[in-house]
This record gives structure tokens, C-alpha cells and sequence, in this order.
């Protein structure tokens, strides 16, 4: 298992290129299942969860290629619709085939995802919503068995749960409808990009969706889709990670290849915080000079402040010159970065769904574990902000998510050594 050796603390100062959407990318080489041929994605990042999902595509019987960064999905043949457990257990986010895969085949066996580091992975609203579109489905050995003979219908659909939307239940739901017949309207629709890109790419393949970026998705059945070639939007995590990665450090990054339009509730806190946020041309420069300040953040559904930033933003705000709150509504056990965190002398106490950070002076290294994907990230930001060097254990965890991020960092003055122990 590699871990990252962190030497700080250290003012970062460069330029950083965002990758392609990891969170565009997965439903939508899931989409390539509802139109046989070759579709060809462009900019999708090289991560360990992309591979996976490449791992699934072929166990269903795709034909799954890179050439030089672009990925050519050939499902001309899908004759084994059947998510193994043992690819879903590493990554849940390869649920979004089962949508595609009742659409084209009539069925589909996946295997129920299992919890993960940030709390339990509930799919009852995905299941809901293809039982509405007339899906037959029932669980057998821990597999969802989805059924549709005759095909699915189009149907007024709610999909609210709980914690407001579910993004990849909107994926699964809204590709499903595109093959079904008649009209579907999908409320309380998952507004985040990701699903708007989504919902481009499949009107370039021929399906008829409106309302795209809202929370009331229309579905004109169609009867088949054809492949495209499509560019997949850029990773706004990525991008809210770098911006607090120049806050943290004191630093100034510009970042290029990012939309400021999918980051306004971050700009909103960073700016808040004393984190100037300036516009470029194609991305944004991002500097911090003065004292980091307190802020109140919660987590929302897009256009809200996003859950996978909130890690990150603990981090520096756990240097900031007085007392915040940060309250996650989406994922409430979301907090496993807390205890690693206060071992690099933070200040943080969990009050429920909220963590009182208690600023201080200086974060001190420590060796720390890695957990989730967003709070592996936020102890790479806290070691560079830390003096000394600072140990991050099972780094597997940033590589599903993040593209070569020592090497971005390093470029700009980061001293990060990977170790493969
Ligand atoms: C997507 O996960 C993202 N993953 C997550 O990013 C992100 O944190 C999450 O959306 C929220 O924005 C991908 O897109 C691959 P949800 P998803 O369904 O779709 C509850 C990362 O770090 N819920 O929007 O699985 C659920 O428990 C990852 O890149 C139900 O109750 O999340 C949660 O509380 C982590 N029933 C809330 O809804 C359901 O059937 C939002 O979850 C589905 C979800």
C-alpha cells in the first residue's frame, strides 16, 4: 500500500490543470449500454474507480479501450447484464449500470453496493424509481434482481429521499426512462453538473430529456439511442480542492480547465473566509494573504455547498482565527477526517450532524489514515499546511478520486513523496 510523506508547511504557488469529472464520467460510460456501437469519451480522468467500472462494462460483455486518454466503449455485445459483487463491493458507484441495463436487456443482476467510509449507501430510492418505471425487482443473495418484460413505461416519478435528491438515483432513473415508453417526468431531480452532463450526452444520442440542470426532469420515450463521441465536463471537486489547497498554504494557484458557474457556494464560503477567488479566462486564480477567517458551512444538495468539499474545508478552517460550524446533511457519519485531523493538533468536536472547529495557531504533523476519498485529500492539504512531515496511510483511497495529485501539488512547490511500503 503506498503512503504519501509530507513535508511542511509550504506556500503553494503555481498553475494546476483540472481533470476531466470522475462523478460525469462513471454514469456515463454506463450510458454507452443503452446505444450499441462505439461510443468514444473524452477527458475522463485515469482513475483506480474508472478502471473498475471498465472491469464491469466487459464483465457485461463491452469492449472497453483507451487510446491516448480518449475511451472507446464498444457494447454492440451486452449479453451478460450481471454487476458481480466483487467489482460493486470496490466501487459503489457501478449501481448506475443497473438503469441501462433493465432499459436494453429487459434485466439485470447487481449486486446491492455496501456501505463505505462515509456511512451507509442506501439504494431504496434507485429500486423505487425503477419500480415506477415497471421494473419487477427483488433481492436474492444480496443481488438486486431487476426484471422488465415488455419493457419499461413512463411514469410521474418522485424522487426526494430523506436527504433531498440522490444523484447517481437520478442517473439510474433518468437513462432507464430515456428507452421507456411514453413520457416520464422524474421530481426533486438531482440538479448536480454531473447529471446535466449526463442528460446532454444522452440527448446526443438520441433521447428526448428536458428540463436538464433542473429538479423536474420530462422523458420522451424513444426506441433506441446511437453511440457519440462526448467531452465529459471538468472535475468541480478536483477544482474546490486546489482553491482550498492555495487557502490552507497562504498560497496562489490558478487553476485552468474550471468552471466558476459550478462552484458559486464554494466561492461564497471561500470568499468568506478571506479566500479571493479571481475569474479567468478558462478557470480561475485563487490567493489567500490575510488571516484565515471563521465561517458556518452546511452541506446541500447542488447548488449547495457540495458534501465532498467539506472535509477539505474543515481542514483550513481548523486554522482560522476563531470558532466555525460545519453541518453535513447529506452523509451524516461523513467524519472520519475529525479524529485525524485533531491528531495534527486541530481543535474539532462532533455534535451530531455538526463539528465545532476551534481554530489554533499551526497544525502539527502526525502520521494519519486515510479513510474516504474527500478526507484523504483534506490530510494531504492539512500536511502541507502542517509543520513537519506529516505520513498519510492508504493512499488507494485519493487515487480513486484524484488524478496524479502529488505530482499537481509538487508542481506547485508541494513536497509530497509517494512511498510504496
Ligand atoms: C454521488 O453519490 C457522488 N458519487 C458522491 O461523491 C457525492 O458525495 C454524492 O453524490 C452526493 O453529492 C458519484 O457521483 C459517483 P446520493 P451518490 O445518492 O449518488 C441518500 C465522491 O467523493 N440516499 O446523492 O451515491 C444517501 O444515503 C463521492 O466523489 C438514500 O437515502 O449519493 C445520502 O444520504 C462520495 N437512498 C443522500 O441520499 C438512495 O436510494 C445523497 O446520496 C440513494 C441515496
Amino acid at each position: 500500500m503506498d503512503t504519501f510523506h509530507i513535508e511542511g508547511p509550504v506556500r503553494l504557488e503555481g498553475t494546476i490543470d483540472i481533470s476531466g469529472s470522475k462523478n460525469a464520467s462513471l454514469p456515463i460510460m454506463a450510458a454507452a449500454i443503452l446505444a450499441p456501437g462505439t461510443t468514444i469519451l473524452r477527458g475522463v480522468p485515469r482513475l483506480s474507480d474508472i478502471s473498475v467500472l471498465k472491469q464491469l462494462l466487459e464483465r457485461l460483455g463491452a469492449k472497453v479501450d483507451r487510446d491516448n486518454g480518449d475511451w472507446q466503449i464498444d457494447t454492440s455485445r451486452i449479453d451478460n447484464p450481471v454487476g458481480e459483487y466483487e467489482i460493486l463491493r470496490k466501487m459503489r458507484a457501478g449501481i448506475c449500470i443497473l438503469g441501462p441495463l433493465v432499459a436494453r436487456c429487459g434485466r439485470a443482476e447487481v449486486s446491492m453496493p455496501g456501505g463505505c467510509a462515509i456511512g451507509d449507501r442506501p439504494v431504496d430510492i434507485h429500486l423505487h424509481g425503477m419500480r415506477e418505471l415497471g421494473a419487477k425487482i427483488y433481492l436474492e443473495n444480496g443481488n438486486i434482481v431487476a426484471t422488465a418484460e415488455g419493457g419499461l413505461r413512463g411514469k410521474r416519478i418522485f424522487l426526494g429521499g430523506p436527504f433531498g435528491s440522490t444523484v447517481l438515483g437520478t442517473a439510474n432513473v433518468l437513462m432507464a426512462a430515456t428507452l421507456a415508453k411514453g413520457t416520464t417526468v422524474i421530481e426533486s431531480a438531482a440538479c448536480e453538473p454531473e447529471i446535466e452532463d449526463l442528460a446532454n450526452c444522452l440527448n446526443a444520442m438520441g433521447a428526448k430529456i428536458s428540463g436538464i440542470g433542473s429538479p423536474r426532469l420530462t422523458v420522451e420515450g424513444v426506441t433506441s439511442l446511437r453511440p457519440v463521441e462526448h467531452r465529459v465536463i471538468e472535475d468541480r471537486i478536483e477544482a474546490g480542492t486546489f482553491m482550498v489547497a492555495a487557502g490552507i498554504t497562504g498560497g496562489r494557484l490558478r487553476l485552468r480547465n474550471c468552471r466558476l458557474e459550478h462552484l458559486l457556494a464554494v466561492v461564497d464560503r471561500l470568499e468568506r473566509i478571506g479566500v479571493t477567488v479571481e475569474a479567468t479566462e478558462d478557470g480561475c486564480v485563487v490567493t489567500r494573504t490575510g488571516r484565515i477567517k471563521p465561517a458556518d458551512v452546511t452541506t446541500q444538495p447542488y447548488p449547495g455547498f457540495p458534501t465532498d468539499l467539506q472535509a477539505q474545508l474543515m481542514a483550513m478552517l481548523a486554522l482560522a482565527d476563531g470558532n466555525s460550524v460545519i453541518t453535513e446533511k447529506i452523509f451524516p457519519d461523513r467524519f472520519m477526517h475529525v479524529a485525524e485531523l485533531n491528531r495534527m493538533a486541530a481543535n474539532l468536536r462532533k455534535e451530531g450532524p455538526s463539528v465545532i472547529v476551534a481554530g489554533v495557531q499551526r497544525l502539527i504533523a502526525a502520521p494519519v489514515m486515510a479513510s474516504d476519498l474527500r478526507a484523504s485529500a483534506a490530510l494531504v492539504l492539512a500536511g502541507i499546511a502542517a509543520r513537519g512531515k506529516t505520513i498519510v496511510n492508504r493512499v488507494y483511497h485519493i487515487d480513486r478520486g484524484y488524478e496524479r495529485i502529488e505530482e499537481k501539488l509538487n508542481a506547485a512547490g508541494a513536497k509530497i513523496l509517494r512511498k510504496s511500503e
